[in-house]
């Protein structure tokens, strides 16, 4: 019997590809089979994010459940975001583990599984030309890092202290993978960064050819068999025009774009440093509107950023009611250990933190609620990805949203037309046309 391997990913769609590039890494040592049962398995990992204070006591409340139901010869491997910031802290807390990855050092997996207690966390680290084993767990749909690591310091935010310094990789080796994923089936492509659209900026090797986002772009959708592109996250202050009308006018790429805003007010935005106005946010958000009427924005904020007012908040309330994203993630600001922000002073109150983060997310939901709405009747291409229970399969709109229709195996991987019969907050239900 081979052997067994439980995994659980924590955090955003960087670490869901790294936990595919632990899969398989682990895959070039010896066969593993991925088990959801953590009592069958012999190798259990977590892999952790740091961007809020929350997913970090995760981490230990997990590792309290993995001890009470591993098998006595299980190992235990920390990786991801969490495991660069506090390394051997972890072992210390919880001796239990038997390795520390950090989320920049994936690629040396098997040197920390021959050593008990090895911590493995050098944020340096430079991976961005290797070649990681192919591991995708939706054959459909392919995820391709493009960058790692972040080149900003926003105020709030850990990760450049988690994942280092941002690092394109080289577009030979995007495309490369691109291609493979085509072959085994994938007619989606999902190229990930933390601020994609700062790609070609620093290489490692010097003489790399001198490349910037929109025309990678362009070069991913020249691959045969690529038909949608989407991408996470862009940044607002590198949205130039260039870019847009590549976005609006390429026909592969998917009319969907996640424009972080973080706060509406230009005075909190620059207290977290994020390089851009409330008025510079509006106007990039405009023009993609101009170019694409139908997009779909969705964003990140953030509430309770220290010193916001409530005239700061009403800026965010403002952006919200102008843009009418579709997706909004939204949460109270944590302080975060390596961060500038969690020593300012006037850290806001948790009651007022919460009340704006209620009321956010309550007028988020009337405006989801009427775009939703008017989705019944339509008719969209729908990509089929994903088997569900009791004869459903579901797929995804050019502009991201999520369709269920009654179906089989058959639909997967097919691009189908497809009416809206019902509506919901967070979902569409379809039949075929
Ligand atoms: N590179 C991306 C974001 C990566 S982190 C960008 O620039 O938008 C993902 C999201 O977590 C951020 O957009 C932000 O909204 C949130 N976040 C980061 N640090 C946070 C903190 N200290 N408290 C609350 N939310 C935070
Ligand atoms: Fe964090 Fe800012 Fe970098 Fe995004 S751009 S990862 S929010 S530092
Ligand atoms: Fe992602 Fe969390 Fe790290 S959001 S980059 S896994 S801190």
């Amino acid at each position: 019997m081979g052997k067994k391997l439980y995994i659980e990913t924590l955090g955003c769609a960087m670490n869901v590809r790294d936990s595919e590039h632990i899969i398989a890494e682990l895959n070039k040592r010896e066969p593993y089979d991925l088990t959801e049962n953590l009592s069958e398995a012999d190798l259990i990992i977590i892999n952790t994010c740091s961007v809020r204070e929350k997913p970090v006591s995760k981490l230990f409340s997990e590792i309290g459940i993995f001890r009470k139901y591993k098998k006595p010869s299980a190992k235990i491997g920390v990786a991801g975001c969490t495991a660069s910031h506090l390394g051997r802290e972890i072992i210390d807390r919880a001796p239990i583990v038997d390795f520390v990855i950090g989320a920049r050092n994936v690629s040396k997996l098997s040197k920390v599984m021959d050593k008990r207690h090895a911590v493995e966390i050098d944020i340096d680290y430079d991976d961005s030309t290797y070649q990681f084993g192919e591991y995708r767990a939706n054959r459909f749909k392919a995820m391709v890092n493009i960058s790692v690591g972040c080149d900003k310091s926003c105020t709030y935010c850990i990760v450049p202290a988690t994942r280092g310094d941002e690092i394109s990789i080289p577009k030979d080796i995007i495309i490369r993978e691109v291609k493979r994923a085509v072959e085994s089936g994938a007619k989606e492509v999902i190229l990930l960064g933390q601020n994609v659209n700062n790609y070609g900026k620093h290489f490692t090797a010097p003489d790399e050819p001198s490349i910037n986002f929109t025309q990678l772009l362009r070069e991913v959708s020249r691959v045969d068999g690529v038909e949608r592109i989407r991408f996470t996250s862009p940044h607002p202050l590198h949205m130039d025009n260039e870019f847009l009308e590549e976005f609006a006018y390429n026909p592969k790429i998917c009319k969907q774009i996640h424009i972080p805003l973080q706060s509406g007010s230009t005075k909190v935005l620059r207290e977290m440093k994020r390089g851009y106005s409330k008025e510079w946010f509006l106007d990039r958000c405009e023009k993609v509107r101009e170019l694409v009427p139908d997009v779909a924005i969705s964003t990140d904020i953030i509430v309770g950023f220290p010193a916001e007012s409530d005239k700061d908040f009403q800026d965010t309330m403002d952006v919200l009611e102008r843009v009418k994203f579709e997706q909004i993630f939204s949460f109270k600001y944590s302080p975060r250990p390596h961060t500038k922000a969690s020593s300012f002073p006037n850290q806001v109150p948790d009651e007022i933190a919460s009340a704006r983060l209620t009321s956010l997310q309550k007028r988020h939901r009337e405006i989801l609620d009427n775009i939703q709405k008017r989705e019944l009747g339509r008719v969209h291409k729908v990509y089929f990805d994903e088997l569900k229970a009791n004869g459903r399969v579901s797929g995804r709109t050019d502009s991201g949203k999520l369709v269920t229709v009654m179906g089989s195996e058959e639909l997967l991987g097919k691009i189908c037309d497809v009416e809206i019969i019902k509506t919901s907050l967070y979902s569409l239900e379809g039949k075929a046309v």
